[in-house]
Order: C-alpha cells, then sequence, then structure tokens
C-alpha cells in the first residue's frame, strides 16, 4: 500500500524560469530592519537568509532602489557600492548553502515621510496622501525600542523628469542586483508602494499618459519592467502585486480588469512568475469580495505564487487543486528558519515575538533554532 504523504504537492520541484526549485515552499519578503542606519546589509543579514536557504526560494526584504524612495530606518538599499558587497556576503552565504535568492526591488514613492528627505516632499503619482502612519526615524535620544508613528503626507505629483529617473533607479537597482549575485529580482508592485500607486485608480488621478485607463495606469510598471529587463533576461523576474487590497488608502475601481492587464504584461516579457497577495484566509490582509487569482492563472502562463495566511495543508490543497504552482510565507519564517523540515515533518511552528519583528539585532532574528538539531560531521 502506498502511504500518500499529507504535505505532497508542496514539496515537488518547479521551474520557475531559469531556476529548477527543489520545493514550492517560497519565502516571502519580510522587512526586518536590521541593515546599518545607512541602508547598508549587515553580516546578521547573511546568516539569517543562510538558515533559510532550503526553500524553494527566498525573495529578500523590499530593498530601496533609491534613497527617494526609502522611508523606513535601517531597511536596506541597493544604490551604492557598499550596498552591493554587503548584499554579495547575503547571496553567498545563501547559494554556500544550496539556496536561491531574488532581490525585492522596492520604491515607496508617497508613503515615504519628509524626515527621511530632509524634510522635502515625498513622490507620487497624484497628490494624495496615504492613509494611516508609520514610522518616523528615530530620535536623537533613541534607546532601539520601538519607533515614533507620524502619519502620511500628500506627495508631489511627479511630473515627465520624475518618472524617468525613477524608472532609471530601478534599471541601476537591477543592474546592481545582479552585480550582488542574485538569482533574479522581484519587481515590488504590491502593498501600495510607487507601482501599486501608479496601478490603482484610488491613487492615480493623473491625466496624462500615466493615468486614466489601465493600459495608461500599467504604464509606468512596463516602463520599469523595461528597464529591469535590460539588465536581466525576463525569465528571472517575478512581480508581486494585490490588487485587491485596500490598505493604506488603496483600491481600484476594477481590480480583477487591472489584475488582467498586469497578467497580460508578464505573459508579454515573459517574466517567471506572478506573486499574488491575496489571502484565502483572514490574517495580514482582509479576505477580498472578489478575488483575481483565477483569472491571473488563466491569463499567465508562468508560475503563480500565492500569498496570504496559508499553512501547510492549505498551500498543499492550493496546488494540489491547480490553484498555484507555489505558495510564499511570511510570519511564519520568522521564528521557523527550518519551516520545510517543520512543515514536511509535521512538526509544530514556533511562535513568533513580534516585539523584534522590525527592530532590532540578532535577537528575535538569527536566534530562533531549528526544531531538530543539525548534526554537523
Ligand atoms: C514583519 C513583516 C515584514 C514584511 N515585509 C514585507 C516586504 O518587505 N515586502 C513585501 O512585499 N511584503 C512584506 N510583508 C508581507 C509578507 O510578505 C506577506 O505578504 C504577509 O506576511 C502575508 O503572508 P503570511 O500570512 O504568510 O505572513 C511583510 C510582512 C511582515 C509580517
Amino acid at each position: 500500500m502506498t502511504v500518500i504523504a499529507p504535505v505532497d504537492a508542496l514539496f515537488q520541484p518547479l521551474q520557475l524560469g531559469a531556476l529548477t526549485l527543489p520545493n514550492r515552499v517560497i519565502m516571502a519578503p519580510l522587512t526586518r530592519a536590521r541593515a546599518t542606519p545607512e541602508n547598508v546589509p549587515q553580516p546578521v543579514m547573511a546568516q539569517y537568509y543562510a538558515q533559510r536557504a532550503d526553500c524553494g526560494l527566498i525573495v529578500t526584504e523590499a530593498t530601496a532602489v533609491d534613497p527617494q524612495g526609502m522611508g523606513w530606518y535601517r531597511v536596506p538599499g541597493i544604490w551604492t557600492s557598499e550596498m552591493i558587497d554587503g548584499w554579495r556576503e547575503v547571496t553567498e552565504a545563501v547559494h554556500a548553502r544550496g539556496g536561491r535568492i531574488f532581490s525585492q526591488l522596492w520604491h515607496m514613492g508617497r508613503l515615504v515621510l519628509p524626515d527621511y528627505l530632509d524634510g522635502e516632499q515625498p513622490i507620487g503619482p497624484s497628490p494624495i496622501a496615504g492613509e494611516g502612519q508609520t514610522f518616523a526615524p528615530p530620535p536623537p535620544d533613541y534607546d532601539g525600542g520601538f519607533l515614533p508613528m507620524k502619519p502620511y503626507v500628500i506627495p508631489r505629483e511627479m511630473n515627465a523628469d520624475d518618472i524617468a529617473k525613477v524608472v532609471v533607479a530601478y534599471g541601476r537597482g537591477a543592474a546592481h542586483a545582479r552585480e550582488a549575485g542574485f538569482d533574479g529580482m522581484e519587481i515590488h508592485a504590491a502593498n501600495g508602494y510607487i507601482i501599486d500607486q501608479f496601478l490603482q485608480s484610488n491613487t492615480n488621478r493623473r491625466t496624462d499618459g500615466y493615468g486614466g485607463s489601465i493600459a495608461n495606469r500599467t504604464r509606468f510598471l512596463r516602463e520599469v519592467l523595461q528597464a529591469v529587463t535590460a539588465q536581466i533576461d525576463a525569465d528571472r523576474v517575478g512581480i508581486r502585486i494585490s490588487p485587491t487590497s485596500e490598505r493604506k488608502g488603496m483600491g481600484d475601481e476594477n481590480p480583477r480588469a487591472l489584475a488582467e492587464a498586469v497578467a497580460a504584461m508578464a505573459q508579454e516579457f515573459g517574466v517567471a512568475y506572478i506573486h499574488l497577495i491575496e489571502p484565502v484566509a483572514s490574517g495580514f490582509m482582509e479576505k477580498p469580495e472578489n478575488p483575481v487569482v483565477e483569472s491571473v492563472r488563466k491569463i499567465f502562463g508562468g508560475v503563480l505564487i500565492q500569498n496570504g495566511s496559508f499553512d501547510a495543508e492549505s498551500a498543499d490543497a492550493c496546488i494540489a487543486g491547480g490553484k498555484a504552482d507555489a505558495v510564499s510565507f511570511g510570519r511564519p519564517y520568522i521564528a521557523n528558519p527550518d519551516l520545510v523540515t517543520r512543515m514536511r515533518d509535521g512538526l509544530p511552528l514556533a511562535d513568533a515575538n513580534m516585539d523584534f519583528a522590525y527592530v532590532g539585532e540578532a535577537r528575535g532574528y538569527v536566534d530562533y533554532p531549528a526544531a531538530r538539531p543539525t548534526v554537523t560531521a
């Protein structure tokens, strides 16, 4: 009699563009704010990612392509040679453990507080502020704890020159990521950051060629894709989207049509994957009323990675049912460096201490033990 493993589909290999993944467990991008205050990746980040190298693919934390798009204390960037060198240590550590790692290229657009820009207004497609507040830089007497919060501000509407400069910054970020030894790049077009701001009708009220119709609102993404794929083959590029998320004041008049247009563009460019944040269960984001996953799957022939509140069983069912090719895990990866082993062997998952999710050093970052100690020769 054949014994069918409870989670089997999740542990089948997968061809993802140019890469062959040994399993379909993807590490979702997680901002952990362990770079230096100058946004340079530190050796502890190499240790953290290397601990998680047995997953199918690591997607790094969001990485700023330009100082104007960086609005969070101690997040990493990729615009200087020191940053490239810091990232090279990370990619080498992951590769030494047999892993694969993509850089998530990021620009926050309107969500950057002026505090990070020497008092300048941030830029965005339209002069509409994000909803809510975010972490401000540390005060002079900062003791390492939680950072003060400040509300988002109204951005300066980008002119043609601003748009061209950000597109160039993405191309430069891609060139730097390649130089740092990444296996590929994920374009962060989700979660209300600059590309999403152009995509969604709530945040894009432009009347030029970058606003209005879906073709116009996707133009900025098209230009970013052109800039990135000029630096690295499209089969090493992924796109992350969250068209049904309404966080931070996002929203679109027709998320399905928008998602379909992005899927068609991804297909046209031949990118390796679409990484869709659209939870099937409540959790980090609300469950959308009209999910777009099936529409995206019909149009896009590459790999579809689903994300949002999955566990081993629901991820396996999702893949086995043909709804996605792979599933990414975010929060479970904070406290479970050996998530692949735990899910494969049905071991319980450890709980994360969220006090150290976005602040701190090694504690709450690289000190979560594996369920089973590794035996080293
Ligand atoms: C601490 C933390 C940091 C995150 N940072 C990023 C990020 O840098 N880029 C991104 O696209 N999503 C980020 N996310 C969202 C996750 O990638 C993921 O979409 C979310 O946690 C839902 O997946 P999960 O239910 O498996 O955790 C972050 C989430 C958390 C909890």
